[in-house]
């Protein structure tokens, strides 16, 4: 096959940091090719070089066999690439057709957009993905889910006629079967002869689709290989240097007193009725489908969204908060999903983050406790494998994942009773979510009761000690450790049945 693009020698350097040290990587016409490494191993930054966001330190790009510089963004777009990048960037006050022709809209002789054309040919290309029913052109994002989001960045790649495709985890905050028809498209897309190139830390989907992978470890190159001559503990061995034996942690715990009751939640327009109780020692999953309530009953729970009517109990207690602090102040914390929105001031630096929800405990007098604070913030680094130059490091400029470790670091700072965490591995590589695994263990062990959301069936199957399935803002489910299996929790899961 032909050899479409070739990166030799490339290094990128930020003050102090080596993101990249003379990597090199090609890709082939017609194949998908998935970048693999763990968080801060540098893959954005490859991508964001291609996608000329960032220049080069030193190194060579060539495409079809001839040198090119890719400066700006504009640069990259003429040579036929285009990027879905980790977070999501549509226009929210654009349209869908406006935002997949953004910048290239169709105009009349009298210089106004081409609304007629613009729709035509929108629908068009959502016709060629098959979301043409679903997704309508005068759509704005807002109305649309993440799946179908991540659709019209897919249908804008389609539109310019890419010949490169990168998508840097495209699958982070799909459901399982959203998963399965977005890696459809991108099977359709490498038999119409678009070279892709795929990011992603979930293993499973990167065996089912890649040709070749590459792996990169602290910013080098490790080895590239075809997808028929590596196994899964050979990936994670070049990923992570080292031997890797378990994915999960044994979890044998004893549920101990209870710590939380919550009785006939309702909130008049989606969630009714649920109740559930958590006990000390408990990890307790919740699975459901995206928007199937999960997050919006922690939500309430937490005191960031108001106007649900239920009944609840802390430790026997009447409880019910205004807002997240007296909730904090009662030993109850959530660590959030989105973490661009509600985990970090991105800002800020490692340490500033790491004891935001706890600062009132760290001063004495008028003082902070230092030397505390520097113990808590490197005790947490350490625990994750946060790679960071220092706590000093600005979130804003941690990898993915790494962001993601801080906002799980803030979380734990706080020694809650009760911890939530709303899809704490998203984005998360395998040797971290192992450590972040064995925390959240540990921390039932200690008596703390945990409250696990997750859309990633086999982390949910592994961990909990129990788990209650949604679906469209129901319970529909509860299985205790010994009854769970993947067959029924998604059978109930998916509205197939109650229990
Ligand atoms: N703008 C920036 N300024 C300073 N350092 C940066 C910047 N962008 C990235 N880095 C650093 O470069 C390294 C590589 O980051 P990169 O985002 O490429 O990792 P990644 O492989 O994509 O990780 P993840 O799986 O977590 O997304 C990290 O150590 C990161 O802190
Ligand atoms: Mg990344």
């Amino acid at each position: 096959m032909e050899t479409i693009l070739e990166m030799k020698n490339i290094s990128k350097h930020f003050s102090g940091v080596k993101a990249l040290d003379k990597i090199q990587f090609d890709l082939r016409k017609g194949e998908i090719h998935s970048l693999l490494g763990e968080n801060g191993a540098g893959k954005s930054t490859m991508i964001k070089i291609l996608a000329g966001i960032h220049t080069p330190t030193e190194g060579q790009i060539f495409i079809n066999g001839k040198e090119v510089k890719i400066e700006k963004v504009s640069d990259a777009k003429e040579l036929g690439i285009s990027v879905i990048h980790q977070e999501l960037s549509l226009v929210p006050y654009m349209t869908v057709a406006e935002n997949i022709y953004l910048g290239r809209m169709p105009s009349k002789k009298s210089g106004f957009v081409d609304d007629r054309k613009l729709e035509a040919d929108a629908y068009k290309v959502l016709e060629r993905l098959g979301v043409q029913d679903v997704i309508h052109v005068n759509d704005y994002p807002a109305n649309l889910t993440v799946a179908q989001q991540q659709m019209v960045e897919i249908a804008r790649a389609l539109s310019v006629d890419s010949k490169i495709l990168i998508m840097d985890e495209p699958t982070a905050s799909l459901t399982e079967r959203e998963t399965v028809q977005l890696l459809e498209f991108v099977q359709m897309l490498k038999n119409q002869g678009v070279a892709i190139i795929y990011i992603s830390h979930r293993m499973d989907e990167v065996f089912q689709i890649s040709d070749r992978i590459t792996v990169f470890r602290d910013g080098q190159y490790i080895a590239t290989r075809n997808i028929g001559e590596v196994t899964y503990d050979d990936v994670i061995r070049l990923m992570v240097g080292r031997e890797m034996k378990d994915v999960y942690p044994e979890v044998n715990l004893t549920k101990g007193k209870e710590l939380l009751r919550v009785e006939h939640l309702d909130d008049g327009k989606f969630l009714k009725d649920i109740s559930f109780e958590l006990h000390q020692g408990e990890i307790l999953g919740f699975y459901g489908l995206v928007g199937s309530g999960r997050t919006e009953i922690m939500r309430y729970l937490f005191g960031v969204d108001k106007g649900a009517a239920y009944n609840a109990w802390l430790e026997g207690r009447e409880f019910k908060v205004s807002n997240p602090k007296e909730a904090i102040e009662a030993g109850i914390i959530l660590a959030p999903e989105s973490r661009k929105e509600q985990g970090l001031v991105l800002i800020q630096d490692i340490r500033f983050n790491t004891v935001l929800a706890i600062l009132d405990k760290l001063i004495h007098g008028v003082k902070t406790d230092k030397k505390q604070e520097t113990e808590i913030v490197e005790k947490y680094m350490k625990k994750m494998r946060t790679k960071a130059t220092s706590a000093a490091h600005i979130t804003g400029q941690l990898s993915g994942g790494n962001q993601q470790k801080v906002v799980l670091a803030k979380c734990l700072a706080t020694n809650p009773k009760i911890l939530i965490l709303d899809e704490p591995t998203r984005g998360i590589d395998v040797g971290a979510k192992f450590e972040i695994y064995k925390m959240i263990t540990e921390l039932a062990e200690e008596g703390v009761g945990i409250i696990f959301i997750s859309s990633e069936l086999p982390e949910i199957l592994n961990l909990s000690t129990r788990v209650i399935t949604m679906h469209e803002g129901q319970k529909t489910g509860e299985l205790a450790r010994e009854e769970l299996s993947e067959e029924l929790v998604l059978k109930y899961a998916t509205g197939g049945a109650n229990k």
